[in-house]
């Protein structure tokens, strides 16, 4: 192979590579660097489910659910206003197993390092009767939806 013909193959090489790699940066714009989260909008089932006076945990989606006989029914985030964690149900309200955090029984910060109380969602009823709890969306404490 002569050196002339050997640089023509080394420059057209590169030359495609380039085009190559160019075209492979465009295709890339076509999917964004989106991060697609879940719904925090929950279905968590029909009223019945929840007998007046219960209380009850769903850790799938990070709350406990309380029907208030007269009053109605709330929800409580589980997760610790802190750093994070799920905090455990007690006799006097939440625990924070992480650090310490106590809570009382609405959520509101009684010790520990918790900034924050603990957020209530608004809980609604869908068309199907099932009750929705709308994490996204807080409500002030003491809300208490009525069916
Ligand atoms: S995460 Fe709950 S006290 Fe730190």
């Amino acid at each position: 192979m002569r050196r002339r013909h050997f640089l023509s193959q080394v420059g057209w090489g590169s030359f495609w590579t380039t085009v190559a790699a160019m075209f492979a940066g465009l295709a890339r714009t076509l999917y964004p660097n989106a991060l697609y989260e879940p719904s925090r909008r929950y279905k968590i089932g029909f009223p019945s489910d929840f007998p007046a006076g219960s209380v009850t945990a769903r850790p799938e989606e990070r709350l406990f659910v309380y029907n208030n006989p007269g009053e109605g029914i709330h929800a409580i985030s589980a997760v610790c206003t802190h750093l994070g964690c799920v905090v455990n149900r007690t006799n006097e309200g939440f625990f924070c197993p992480c650090h310490g955090s106590r809570f009382d029984a609405s959520g509101r910060v009684k010790a520990g390092p918790a900034p924050r109380p603990l957020s209530w969602y608004r809980v609604s009823l869908a068309f199907d009767g099932q009750l929705v709890v709308d994490a996204n969306e807080e409500v002030k404490p003491g809300t208490k939806f009525r069916l």
